[in-house]
């Protein structure tokens, strides 16, 4: 059994994350400051269980690291701001909080969660993005797609705010790739790609779809219907973050994370038709709207073959059966109107 600490606890990953590890009896100690989402449901009945604890706090101040005590096993680091809306609106905190957070939980993992004595040591390991290299698509266009984990990590434009994130995320893995090597700490970078699942908020594009056919619109609008969508369903994604965590033979690297199979936006939509036991009689078929920012291409899927040689992870659930447990959960929780 483990000690385990998950940085943004409250969040998405971090929920199912926490919740997955919590069913394999480890400890947990879930972190947060509530910024991005409230006490949920399913939050509260995961904290009732004897295993799992939260502690709320803001991860920018060095001073909650205090509370978090030692011996901690795994570090998952989580906490960030989130989402295209608030890169655009909070640049300067999404950089902030990505910055200080990053800084602050390696000060605190060397300094204060040192390796148990002759054990193989505590490892820490860092939620990165494939938006890192997104901005090379942009300026040089010419990635090759599916993208590995060795391209260079591109600001297109400092002055745009939608590049904050990938700044925050850039700055953040270059912090944890040198504080390893340096102070000799075992860590691991995933890049997640695409999740989706129960509890991913209300702005992505299959929440919204889920949305749509709900409520029964009818013409549907179809926004590029030929272009290919690879997401990855959070419980194989947390099924990466923990088999990367627990190898060996991932310390120091970068991984991707995501699911190499694509399916047009079309599939997805008649796939959730035939799930949700609707189908529209006629559809509003729009362009692309700026599709993924690749140099053009609509196309924006992750080469995932390094954590799959390493370790033999890969993404198994499905796209019909992960929409089907999404949207039974999306169901049950409607967005608040
Ligand atoms: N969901 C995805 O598809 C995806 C893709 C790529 C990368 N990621 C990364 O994975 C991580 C988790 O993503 P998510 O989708 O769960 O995001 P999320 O926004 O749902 O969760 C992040 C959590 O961090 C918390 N947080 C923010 N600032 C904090 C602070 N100063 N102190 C303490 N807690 C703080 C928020 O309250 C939130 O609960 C993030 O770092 C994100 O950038 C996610």
């Amino acid at each position: 059994m483990s000690k385990i600490l998950i940085t943004g606890g409250a969040g998405f990953v971090g929920y199912h994350l926490a919740k997955r590890l919590a069913d394999q009896e480890h400890e947990i100690v879930l972190v947060d400051n509530f910024s991005r989402n409230g006490r949920d449901a399913d939050l509260l009945t995961l904290l009732q269980r004897p295993n799992t604890k939260l502690i709320e706090g803001d991860l920018t101040d060095p001073a909650s690291y205090e509370k978090f005590g030692t011996g901690y096993d795994y570090v998952y680091h989580l906490a960030g701001i989130n989402g295209f809306r608030q890169f655009m609106d909070m640049p300067h905190e999404v950089l902030r909080v990505g910055a200080a957070t990053a800084l602050n939980i390696l000060d605190w993992f060397r300094t204060k969660n040192n390796p148990p004595a002759g054990g193989q040591g505590a490892k820490i390991l860092f939620t990165s993005s494939n938006e890192v290299f997104t901005g090379a698509h942009e300026a040089f266009g010419a990635l090759p797609v599916p993208t590995p984990e060795n391209v260079p990590l591109v600001i297109a434009d400092p002055y745009n705010p939608r590049w904050s994130y990938a700044g925050s995320k850039i700055i953040s893995e270059l912090l944890f790739i040198h504080y390893a090597k340096v102070y000799n700490l075992r860590m691991v970078i995933v890049r997640l790609h695409n999740l989706y699942g129960p509890g991913a908020g209300y702005d992505a594009m299959i929440p919204k779809f889920i949305g749509r056919t709900h409520n029964r619109l009818d013409p549907f609008p179809m926004f590029g219907p030929d272009d290919l969508r690879a997401s990855c369903y959070i419980a194989d994604a947390v099924e990466a973050m923990q088999t990367a965590i627990e190898s060996s033979a991932t310390d120091g690297q970068t991984y991707h994370i995501g699911d190499s199979r694509e399916a047009t936006i079309k599939t997805i939509l008649e796939t959730m038709f035939e799930i949700m036991q609707w189908h529209p009689k006629e559809f509003d078929i729009k362009p692309s709207p700026n599709g993924p920012p690749t140099g053009g291409s609509t196309r924006d899927i992750l080469d995932v073959s390094k954590i799959k040689t390493d370790i033999g992870w890969e993404a198994k659930t499905s796209l019909e059966q992960g929409l089907r447990k999404t949207i039974e959960w999306y169901l049950a929780h409607p967005a608040q109107s």
